[in-house]
């Protein structure tokens, strides 16, 4: 049978070869901490840190390289900087679209007295309207976090303008780049963001138990550290280092996971963003138009490639999305992602909670011919 992955906002799951390679070296050759030991092959392993490190704040513009913290994943990253930024009596304002990441820490804090917080509603296509964000301000308000498109329907959040709000009344803003990172432009420094998460597993081609967030000065004196231990620097006092990256990075890293992320970035730079998102956009359009064909499809989001990212959820009149992607997995080889995606106010807004949506989500390594398939099974399934 066929193998067609198209959950690729879950995760990419073809990897480049050098992504494979550099963990590989990396166990088989290396395998030592790095930044606890004077010995060679603890020098390797550091410098594969330092490199990847230096990798990504070149890749989103960060200034320093100090200023990119190590975590396991952008949940990591966004506790860090909800949990860490957060202080009694602030409020918060975040959108609808939201993913689990950020709503539960937020109704974390909320229900514990802490914080008060604004979801603001988007339309039906996942759409977010920054005069809305404006309104939404108020005196006590600290922060402003919101994801840069849509894990659900696709739909990219005018992160400018918001970026623009965020500066006039001196808050901070945080950005979820889960489905973006990798496929289009992030500009820590133009964005003015305090927190730029990210995770990197998914478009930036790492391994799982990989992620991080770039953090601007201000941000790092405020953010209290959530974790803290060894770090391999000044141990002979016993509180956490007060000096970056160490303040946010405790315990043994996952260095070979990082060996993995600096490659996936490596390939992204070479293959070039342009290139990876005009060929995912191209066969998100192919299939947009092609489910438009298929009688009983609905499909939600913009369906617009120009405002969302390769992320198509849908619905079949008279079929439910579970047993969809069964079907499609089952009898056809083709991986999707049926439900809630981890997102139900985004499904709430665009109408398709509580049953959720069948998701097909497009990466660099799908091809044409993919799409054609997954068409041509879709129109078998839904004609039955
Ligand atoms: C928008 C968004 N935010 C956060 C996450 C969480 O990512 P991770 O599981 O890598 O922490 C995801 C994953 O699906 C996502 O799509």
């Amino acid at each position: 049978m066929r193998c067609v992955y198209l959950d690729n906002a879950a995760t990419s799951r073809h990897k480049p070869n050098s992504v494979i390679e550099a963990v590989n070296n990396y166990l088989k050759n290396i395998g030592c901490s790095p930044g606890r030991g004077g010995y060679e092959c603890s020098l390797k392993a550091g410098r594969i840190v330092l490199e990847t490190r230096l990798a990504v704040a070149e890749f989103f513009n960060v200034p320093n390289p100090e200023q990119v913290i190590f975590t396991h994943n952008i949940t990591h990253s966004l506790n860090y900087a909800i949990k860490g930024l957060l202080k009694k009596g602030d409020h918060v304002v975040t959108t609808s679209m939201e993913h689990n990441s950020v709503v539960r820490p937020l109704r974390s804090l909320e229900k514990r007295g802490i914080i008060g917080v604004d979801f603001i509603s988007c339309d039906d296509t996942g759409m977010l309207n920054p005069e809305d964000v404006s309104r939404a301000i108020r005196d006590d308000t600290r922060m402003i976090v919101i994801t840069h498109a849509s894990n659900v329907a696709g739909t990219l959040m005018p992160v400018r303008e918001v970026a623009q709000i965020a500066q006039k009344h001196n808050l901070f803003f945080v950005l979820d780049t889960a489905q973006t990172a990798g496929v289009y432009d992030i500009d820590f420094q133009e964005l003015n963001l305090d927190v730029l998460a990210f995770t990197g597993h998914k478009s930036l081609m790492g391994p799982p138990g990989t992620g991080g967030f770039a953090i601007s000065k201000r941000a790092a004196r405020e953010m209290v550290p959530l974790i803290e231990g060894g770090t391999g620097s000044i141990s002979d006092r016993e509180y956490q280092p007060d000096f970056l990256p160490d303040r946010f990075e405790s315990g043994t890293m996952n260095t070979p996971g990082l060996a993995g992320l600096k490659a996936g970035i490596d390939f992204i730079k070479e293959v070039g963003l342009n290139e990876i998102r005009g060929h995912e956009l191209a066969l998100a359009k192919k299939l947009i138009e092609g489910l438009e064909q298929i009688k009983g499809v609905r499909i939600y989001g913009p369906r617009n490639i120009n405002l969302q990212t390769p992320t198509i959820s849908i619905t079949v009149e008279g079929f439910d999305t579970g047993e969809l992607s069964f079907v499609l997995d089952n009898e056809y080889g083709i991986m999707t992602r049926s439900g809630l995606h981890c997102a139900p106010l985004a499904h709430r807004t665009i109408g398709s909670f509580p049953e959720g949506t069948l998701r097909f989500s497009i990466g660099y390594f799908n091809t044409e011919e993919e799409i054609d398939y997954t068409l041509e099974c879709m129109e078998r399934i839904v004609g039955r």
